[in-house]
């Protein structure tokens, strides 16, 4: 076993491509959808079930367990992997972008940013040094910058303190990361919808250097024309021989357009919550399962998949157990919806690898309704 962290990409096809990270805990097959598992689980799932999937990491939030059960408690009880029982690899978020969106009365400074707890009001500071120590405690395998992220649409000055301030501060996590074999720091370019912005950013990453580069800043409701744009020249910017990851994204096809434009790896909260709350993502489109016309339905979510929703249990029973509040409801609807993002991203990896990632890519639009199925 190697000790190091790596990236090998062993194929590319137009701009997609496809390899292996390795890391001590094991490899991530990319391109690669991380399930979220913000709490320390992923809701709903069992962590071998998550493995069953065929995910190969998952992510954490700084944000949600500094809060509780906190950084230190995890640590004192052996760390994330040990306490959530997944002992393959972990990615954290650093927490300033849960910091914006989630916590109240936040006070952001060069120095970082105040915040009162979403939870029980208290109030917390985050830092990029305190970011990383937090992602040290949890024993985080690849950790990420501390960053910060407005709210799009933004004017473009803001836009552009708040990526000068991000990369400030990726300097200083990069800076308080130290020297930690077999774990990764990632830096997150920001800049928004501008190229400009865009370039400034990702040059003062690679100014810097990291293991890997995401991309922050979308999915915050610019809408998929404008974060394709994004990505039609972002990805250039970033090293060729390094992960790219693009954080939060998202529905099916957001994920194959990001792949099609050389991202190599993504996360999302929808497959889980959607889950949840009745949505059924299926190569034909999505079902509403507490739709009525559901109810006397014998037939499977979706008849070609291999999920134990698909091969057990009838919409039907699926709509029936939603309706009763049943906890199974989520169970299934998650498993499904997580194996069936896992077949997206092992279907594309498959199609790139043997160069026929574009039929790859008809065909998945090719079966697809717009609306509810
Ligand atoms: N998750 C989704 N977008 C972002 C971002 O821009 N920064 C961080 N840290 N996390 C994110
Ligand atoms: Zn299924």
């Amino acid at each position: 076993m190697s000790a190091a962290f790596s990236f090998q990409l062993d194929a590319t096809d137009g701009a997609a491509r496809t390899g292996v990270i390795s890391t001590p805990r094991g490899e991530i097959r990319t391109p690669a959808f991380m399930p979220v598992g913000t709490a320390a689980t992923v809701k709903a799932m069992m962590p071998e079930s998550v493995r069953a999937t065929g995910a190969d990491i998952l992510l954490g939030n700084t944000y949600h367990l500094m809060l509780r059960p906190t950084a230190e408690r995890i640590d004192r009880l052996g760390g994330l992997h040990r306490f959530m029982n997944w002992e393959r690899p972990i990615l954290t978020d650093s927490g300033g972008f849960q910091v914006m969106s989630l916590a109240e009365l936040r006070k952001l400074t060069e120095e970082g940013v105040t915040f009162k707890s979403h939870i029980d009001g208290s109030r917390h500071t985050l830092t990029p040094e305190r970011s990383m120590e937090i992602q040290r405690l949890l024993g985080s395998d690849i950790v990420m910058c501390f960053d910060e992220c407005p709210a799009l649409p933004a004017d473009e000055k803001r836009v552009a303190e708040s990526m000068r301030l991000s990369m400030r501060w990726a300097a200083r996590s990069k800076e308080a990361f130290g020297d930690r074999p077999g774990h990764a720091l990632f830096g997150i370019q920001q800049g928004g919808v501008t190229q400009e912005l865009r370039a400034e950013s990702a040059e003062k990453l690679r100014e810097i250097g990291f293991d890997g580069y995401a991309i922050g800043g979308l999915a915050v409701g610019e809408g998929q024309e404008a974060m394709f744009g994004v990505l039609d020249y972002a990805t250039d910017m970033l090293p060729q021989d390094r992960p790219r990851y693009l954080m939060g994204v998202g529905k099916p096809d957001d994920i194959v357009g990001a792949v099609a434009r050389g991202v190599d790896m993504m996360d999302c909260v929808l497959p889980s919550r959607s889950g949840r709350t009745g949505q059924a993502f299926t190569r034909h489109g999505v079902v509403n399962i507490k739709n009525a016309r559901h109810a006397d339905d014998p037939r499977p979510l979706d008849e070609s998949c291999t999920c134990p929703a698909c091969r057990n249990y009838s919409r039907a029973y699926l709509h029936h157990v939603f309706r009763a509040q049943e906890i199974i409801s989520s169970m299934l609807l998650t498993w499904h919806n997580l194996h069936y993002f896992q077949e997206i991203m092992a279907g594309m990896r498959a199609a790139i690898a043997e160069g026929r990632f574009a039929a790859w890519q008809a065909e998945f639009h090719a079966g697809r309704a717009e609306g509810d199925i």
